[in-house]
C-alpha cells in the first residue's frame, strides 16, 4: 500500500516530480477533483484506471495547460473550436478532437480515434502540467460508480493508498464536471451538460447545437463511453422531489421505518420528521450544484439511511448539467405521491 501524501499548492513542485516518475497524483479543478498520471505514460494511465475500478473502455480526458499542448495531439481542429478554445478556456468545457496518429496511447482514448481534451481554471494545476512538461490524464478521482470528489478529502476517502498524493486547493468552485462538446464532426454535439451552458456555446457560435443525447444499450458503443454506466450511486436509493411535492415527501417520509436523508434548497416553512436527516444544498441551483456530490457522500457514509429524497430544479441553464447528474444518481427515479 502506498502512503497518500497531501501536497500543498506551495509544493506542486514535488507533486510534478511524482507525475514524471509515473506516480499519481490527484489535482484540484473548479468542477471536481481529476487524478492524474503522465498521458504519455502507458504505465501510468493503466494504474488509473485500476486505482479508480474504471473499466477500460471509458477513455479519459487529456489535461492541458496550453492550446500549443493540446496542438502536440489534436488535429482538425475547426473554427467554431478555436471560437469556443477563445471565450470558454481555460474552463469547465472539454472540447473532443481527432487525434494524430500515433500520438496518444489506447489506453488513454479506449481505442477511439478521438481524445478529449480540457484545460482547467485553476491556476495550481495549470502550473503542475507546465512543471511536469507533459499533460496529465484527468478522470474525476473518486472510487468508479461513487460520486466525484468536490474536496481533497473526498479524493482521500476513495483512493488513500492508491495513489501517491493529492494536491489540496480546498473545495472545488462549480461541484458538477465540465461541459463535453464533440467538435470533431460537422455538428458540434454535446455529449455531457456541466457548467458552461447551451445557450452560452450557441450565443458563441451563432448557431444550434445538437444536443440529442440518447440512452446507450449495453452492446453499443456510446459516443461518450462514460455515459452508459451507473453513476454517482450513493448506496441509498434517491429519489427527486420535484417542486411543489416537498409536503407529500416529507408526510410519506415520516411514515417510513427507517432513516431518511434529505437534501433540500431552500428550506423555508419545512419542517424535518425525526426519523429525517437534513443536508442543506444552499438557496438555488447554482450553490446546489456546489453541493450535490458531498451530501450525496455525506449519506453514503451513514449506513442506516435508506432512502434520499433530493430536490429537482427546472431543466435550464445550470439546471440541466445539476439534473442529469442527479437522474444518474436516483436512477430516474421520482417521489409520487
Ligand atoms: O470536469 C471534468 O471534466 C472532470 C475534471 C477532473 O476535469 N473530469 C471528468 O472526467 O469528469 P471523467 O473521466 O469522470 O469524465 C470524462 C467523460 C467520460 O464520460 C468519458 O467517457 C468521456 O468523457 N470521454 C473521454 N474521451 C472521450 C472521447 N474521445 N469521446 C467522447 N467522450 C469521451
Ligand atoms: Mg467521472
Amino acid at each position: 500500500m502506498l502512503i497518500t501524501k497531501i501536497y500543498k499548492p506551495a509544493e506542486i513542485k514535488q507533486a510534478a516530480g511524482e507525475l514524471n516518475k509515473g506516480e499519481l497524483i490527484a489535482f484540484p479543478t473548479e468542477t471536481v477533483y481529476g487524478l492524474g498520471a503522465d498521458a504519455t505514460n502507458e504505465l501510468a494511465v493503466k494504474r488509473v484506471y485500476l486505482a479508480k475500478g474504471r473499466p477500460s473502455d471509458n477513455p479519459l480526458i487529456v489535461t492541458v495547460s496550453s492550446t500549443e499542448m493540446m496542438e502536440q495531439f489534436a488535429t482538425d481542429i475547426s473554427e467554431d473550436a478555436k471560437k469556443l478554445i477563445k471565450n470558454f478556456w481555460p474552463g469547465p468545457l472539454t472540447l473532443v478532437f481527432n487525434i494524430k496518429p500515433g500520438t496518444l496511447s489506447k489506453t488513454v482514448t479506449g481505442g477511439l480515434k478521438t481524445a478529449a481534451f480540457r484545460m482547467p481554471q485553476n491556476e495550481v494545476t495549470r502550473r503542475l502540467i507546465e512543471l511536469a512538461q507533459v499533460p496529465i490524464v484527468g478522470p474525476s478521482a473518486n472510487s468508479s460508480g461513487k460520486p466525484s470528489p468536490t474536496t481533497a478529502e473526498h479524493v482521500y476517502h476513495d483512493l488513500e493508498g492508491k495513489i501517491a498524493g493529492i494536491v489540496d486547493d480546498g473545495p472545488t468552485q462549480v461541484g458538477v464536471e465540465s461541459t463535453i462538446i464533440d467538435m470533431s464532426t460537422d455538428k458540434p454535439l454535446i455529449l455531457r451538460p456541466g457548467a458552461v451552458t447551451v445557450e452560452e456555446i450557441e450565443a458563441v457560435l451563432q448557431k444550434q447545437l445538437n444536443t440529442d443525447q440518447h440512452k446507450v444499450g449495453a452492446d453499443e458503443t456510446p459516443k461518450a463511453p462514460g455515459m452508459k454506466y451507473k453513476h454517482y450511486a450513493p448506496d441509498a436509493q434517491v429519489l427527486i422531489v420535484e417542486e411543489g411535492k416537498w409536503d407529500a415527501a416529507l408526510t410519506w417520509a415520516k411514515k417510513q421505518p427507517v432513516s431518511i436523508g434529505i437534501m433540500v434548497s431552500n428550506m423555508q416553512g419545512k419542517t424535518i420528521p425525526e426519523n429525517c436527516e437534513l443536508f442543506d444544498l444552499g438557496d438555488d441551483v447554482k450553490q446546489a450544484s456546489h453541493n450535490l456530490f458531498a451530501g450525496l457522500r455525506y449519506f453514503d457514509d451513514k449506513k442506516d439511511i435508506k432512502w434520499i429524497l433530493a430536490t429537482g430544479f427546472a431543466e435550464e441553464g445550470l439546471g440541466i448539467a445539476y439534473m442529469n447528474r442527479l437522474k444518474k444518481s436516483a436512477g430516474d427515479q421520482f417521489f409520487v405521491d
